[in-house]
């Protein structure tokens, strides 16, 4: 059954770096609105915003202190239905990031449930004894967190363990009790009330914990996956939401479902019929390169053969059973361009990779800044880092191999959340046009040359490449095609060229990207050219019917059809 997000075109904003409408030097629901009729001209059509409910921003706003109330920092509820009603004037639907795993230590429910262990909300939180060695009291596993560290805080108002899997400022909930998945639900009542039309479920796939038993990866602490993620009991509590929220008010939701995932997993939780979520992000294509071998930036490489493989994987997969997101990165990962791209060939690369994911079965998600080929940022030192998951992840390091303090700090540098989290370049005026005033991180220096301002005027820009991949999308007479066709990946073992075909009916699309900076040689003669949708290179250099690919060339054609 076709549903409305199968055809939409999906923007993530990082609400804290995308524009700051009130001139405090912090992104905000005000910016969000001023820059709608921006994102209507780009193409896009369904928004999701990260987390701005009111908070301590431990972790920029994913650790919530209240669900009912919107930060300070970002506005006022006021401001967000504002934000909505224009968003709807122009035909955009609205996703929250709704935080599900674990709250601030600041909310109201966790103020009360440390209070002592027959408090009413308790065991509204994940609460165990310490494991008495000699005398001292020990977290009671050996379980890690994703952040560094130990994957339980102690509390000494009653001298018991919480869990967090992520910071110390977020304790997980406890989802065995009812009443957390029964307060939630009124929470996401509450906003899809408002007019909100569904859900990014954050970190949705740890809901649910194994037995408290020492992993038995290492004797030391650990991050173990398996304790936390994807276990059974996960898939019951997103079928209570499902049947309890997600259903009966016809929310579109994408789950967060992380690296380990599988895809076994994955047709659990978002597959026709799963009555779970509508989709999932994972993270399978995230991390095809050597960036965690290499030391200098420089000797990047892309693993292109298994990055097609682990694409197309997914795509056959989800063929007949199920929809995809089509995403490259996000708020907590390199930038695109400087990940898979090629900096010498930025516009060149940045069109190719938008092509090849964008004319893909599903439906695309592009972060903040995707559109212009923002890049990551030169960070030298830690002092410039803001993100707490790489200053806790680096402190622990360094805390267990003091001696390679230098090559920690270096890597995670190159690695760091903080890529994406530089402000959205707008303009060449100071601060990139995000601000009046000094931003709350840093604005990547690069913004005089690399800004949307510039890239609109221009019909050969990134930017307008973009906004001609949506229109085809959602507007070209070969619209049923790209949204609703089958995808065939071929050349599956050409570990330059990624080229698949979309064929709907009699008609028949192909896309291909070239990921070489050296020219590269495709013969079409079973491909015969029609029509050109789209290209990245003004002129073709055929020459009976062998195309000869320039860097990073890309380009998608109706294929003639053959008798
Ligand atoms: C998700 C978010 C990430 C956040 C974490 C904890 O992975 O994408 O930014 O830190 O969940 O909420
Ligand atoms: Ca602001």
């Amino acid at each position: 059954m076709n549903k409305w997000w199968m055809e939409a075109i999906g923007y993530q904003i990082y609400i804290k770096s995308f524009k700051d409408g009130n001139n405090d030097g912090i992104g905000d629901l005000k910016g969000i609105t001023e820059k709608l009729d921006y994102l209507h001209l780009l193409g896009v059509n369904l928004l999701w915003i990260t987390p701005f409910y009111d908070s301590p921003m431990d972790d920029n706003g994913y650790d919530v202190r209240d669900y009912f109330s919107v930060s300070s920092e970002y506005g006022t509820l006021d401001d967000f239905k504002i934000l909505l009603k224009k968003a709807k004037k122009l035909g955009m639907k609205i996703i929250l990031d709704f935080v599900l795993n674990h709250t601030s230590d600041e909310h109201q429910w966790f103020i009360e449930s440390r209070k002592s262990i027959d408090n009413p909300y308790r065991d509204y939180y994940i609460w165990q004894k310490p494991k008495m060695i000699d005398g001292i009291p020990h977290p009671p596993t050996n379980w890690g967190s994703f952040f560094g560290g130990s994957a339980w805080q102690y509390d000494d108002v009653t001298g018991e363990y919480y869990m967090k899997i992520f910071s110390n400022k977020m304790p997980d909930l406890n989802w065995k009790n009812p009443n957390v998945l029964k307060s939630m639900i009124e929470v996401g009542k509450w906003w899809l009330d408002l007019g909100i039309d569904g859900f990014r479920l954050d970190a949705v796939s740890h809901l649910a914990r194994a037995d408290f038993k020492d992993s038995n990866f290492s004797k030391d602490i650990v991050l173990d996956w398996f304790k936390f993620s994807n276990l059974p009991d996960n898939h019951k509590y997103l079928n209570q939401l499902y049947k309890g929220l997600f259903k009966p008010n016809d929310a579109f939701t994408i789950g967060e479902v992380g690296g380990q995932a599988s895809i076994d997993e994955a047709i659990k939780y978002a597959s026709n019929g799963s009555n779970e979520v509508s989709m999932v992000f994972n993270f399978d294509h995230n991390w095809h390169n050597n960036i965690h071998e290499i030391t200098d930036i420089n000797q990047l490489k892309v693993h292109v053969i298994s990055l097609k493989e682990t694409l197309n994987k997914w795509q056959e997969t989800f063929k007949d059973i199920g929809w995809l997101p089509l995403n490259w990165l996000n708020h907590d990962q390199p930038r695109l361009v400087s990940h898979y791209g090629n900096l010498d060939y930025h516009k060149q690369s940045a069109t190719m990779l938008a092509t090849i994911m964008y004319l893909s079965r599903g439906t695309p998600f592009i972060y903040q800044g995707e559109e212009i080929g923002m890049t990551n940022y030169p960070f030298k030192e830690l002092s410039q880092i803001n993100d707490i998951s790489t200053l806790n992840g680096v402190k622990n390091q360094i805390d267990k191999n003091p001696l390679e303090a230098n090559k920690i700090i270096d890597k995670a540098l190159m690695t760091t959340r903080d890529h994406p989290r530089t402000m959205m370049q707008w303009d060449d005026s100071t601060f990139a046009g995000f601000s009046n005033v000094q931003p709350w991180f840093h604005v990547n220096s690069n913004y005089e040359i690399i800004n949307v301002s510039s890239q609109m005027n221009d019909p050969n820009s990134i930017w307008s490449h973009y906004q001609k991949l949506f229109s085809l999308r959602r507007f070209s007479k070969y619209s049923k095609t790209l949204i609703y066709g089958t995808y065939e990946m071929i050349l599956k073992d050409d570990p330059y060229l990624f080229v698949y075909l979309r064929k709907l009916n009699n008609e028949t699309l192909i896309i291909i990207g070239s990921f070489s900076q050296e020219q590269q040689i495709l013969d079409i003669k079973n491909y015969p050219l029609e029509d050109i949708l789209i290209h990245n290179y003004d002129t073709l250099e055929m020459d009976n019917q062998i195309l000869n690919l320039r860097p990073y060339e890309t380009i998608c054609y109706k294929v003639k059809e053959q008798s």
